[in-house]
Formats: structure tokens, C-alpha cells, sequence
């Protein structure tokens, strides 16, 4: 979906200018979003399913990825190829953002990884922090920040605030699903690049769950906390 087509089917959400969105309306993507909306789906047809998508949303996800020439020889002839330069860190906010980690690093194998722990307090629905292994500078390496769900994007926008400060190179957020309120609380923080989404939902409920959604990502991937 393009930006103008994003933008006529979410008026709301408003700049559409600092972060870079790209909905991926893939059939194949369409087609594993819905077996993860689906209720009827189990824990681990929900965890094949995010694990497909995840390797489709790492390809829109990596289209910058920074490669280097490297002169190779076919059984015919030599020829040029390309090689990843440096690969971004994979960042999953946990715990749902594990869901999309082997994706990340099926592609990028190199990938090294650091984890930031947040969990939304449900009655004020601010981020409460738990844990962060991500190194202090990153030494302008790109990243790609991994959570499923982009809500009122509290979480997201916290992970992206921890990361800005360390000095990073490109941030691309990669999430499943984003409630027009998230996407444009991320746009508004100027914290990341770009965002790579497989769809942007109607709205938050007054829980703020994501409508249609998929529910809880964490319980639906791995049980209730
Ligand atoms: C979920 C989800 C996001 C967050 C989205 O995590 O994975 O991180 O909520 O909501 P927000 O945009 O309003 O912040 P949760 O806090 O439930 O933790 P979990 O991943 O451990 O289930
Ligand atoms: N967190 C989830 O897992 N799902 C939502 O819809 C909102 C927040």
C-alpha cells in the first residue's frame, strides 16, 4: 500500500511525515494475518503463522540493507554478487516480540540481537520497563525494533526512545498490527525511520486492544503470563 493510499484510508492519523510506513498487503501476508486473527487458530498454528509473516515483513523490512560487491565465480564464469555489510541488530520487545525473531534471523543469521523488556501496565497504559541488554552505542548500526502489536504505541515509542539514545543507525520499526492512535503516536515521537506493518486495524476498543486485532499477542504466543 502506498503512502498516499495509507493516508487517504487513515485521515487520522495525523503527519504521516516523520516515520516512513509501508502496509504490506502481500497476499501471502494477508493470508497468515488472517490465521492470526482468527480465534479459533491454537498456540502453535499462531506461532507458525507470526513466524511466516515475520519473513515477509524482514523483506520490506531490509530493502536498505546496506551490501558490498563481492566477485564470485559460477561453474561458467565469474561474476559480481553482494555480501550484507553490516547486519542490523534485531531488537524484540518482549515478550511478543519474540515471535518475530527466528524471521529476523533466518534472513540475517549474523544478526546480533539485544532485547528490551517492557510490558504495558493495563489500567494506566504506560510502558513499565523491566529489562534491556541493548549495548550503549551502537556505533551507527541500523535496527530493526520487533513487536507485534502497535497499540497506543506507549511500547513501541519507549523501545525506540532507549535506542535513539544509543546512537543507532537506520530504525525501522516492524510490527504485525498498528491501531491508527499507534502509528501516529510513533510518527509524532520522530523516533524512528520507517515503520513495516501487515495491516493498519479500525481503532482502539476502551481497553485499548486493537479492533479487529488478534487479542493478546504474548498470551496468544506463548499462554498467559
Ligand atoms: C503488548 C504488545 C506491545 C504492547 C502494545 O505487550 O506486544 O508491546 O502491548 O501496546 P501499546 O502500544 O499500547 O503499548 P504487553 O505489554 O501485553 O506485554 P507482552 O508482550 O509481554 O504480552
Ligand atoms: N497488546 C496486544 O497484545 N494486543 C492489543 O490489541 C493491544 C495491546
Amino acid at each position: 500500500m502506498t503512502a498516499r493510499q495509507i493516508r487517504a484510508r487513515h485521515p487520522e492519523i495525523a503527519h504521516h511525515g516523520a516515520v516512513l510506513t509501508t502496509v504490506v498487503d502481500h497476499p501471502l501476508a494477508r493470508r497468515a494475518l488472517t490465521t492470526l486473527r482468527d480465534r479459533d487458530t491454537g498456540r502453535a498454528a499462531f506461532r507458525v503463522a507470526m513466524d511466516d509473516l515475520a519473513g515477509i515483513l524482514v523483506y520490506e523490512a531490509t530493502r536498505q540493507l546496506r551490501v558490498e560487491q563481492v566477485r564470485i565465480a559460477t561453474p561458467l564464469a565469474e561474476t559480481d554478487g553482494v555480501r550484507v555489510a553490516e547486519p542490523p541488530m534485531a531488537v524484540p520487545v518482549l515478550r511478543a516480540g519474540l515471535g518475530l525473531l527466528p524471521g529476523v534471523l533466518r534472513y540475517l543469521p549474523d544478526c546480533p540481537t539485544g532485547f528490551i523488556g517492557v510490558a504495558r501496565n493495563e489500567e494506566t497504559l504506560q510502558p513499565e520497563p523491566y529489562m534491556n541488554s541493548v549495548p550503549d552505542d551502537l556505533d551507527g548500526r541500523d535496527v530493526l525494533v520487533l513487536d507485534p502489536m502497535l497499540a497506543t504505541g506507549g511500547s513501541l515509542t519507549y523501545a525506540c526512545g532507549l535506542l535513539r539514545d544509543r546512537n543507532p543507525g537506520r530504525l525501522v520499526a516492524v510490527c504485525v498490527i498498528a491501531a491508527p492512535e499507534g502509528v501516529a503516536a510513533l510518527d509524532r515521537s520522530g523516533l524512528a525511520d520507517e515503520l513495516v506493518v501487515g495491516a493498519i486495524d479500525d481503532h482502539l476498543n476502551e481497553v485499548s486492544y486493537i479492533v479487529p486485532g488478534l487479542g493478546d499477542a504474548g498470551d496468544r504466543l506463548y499462554g498467559t503470563a
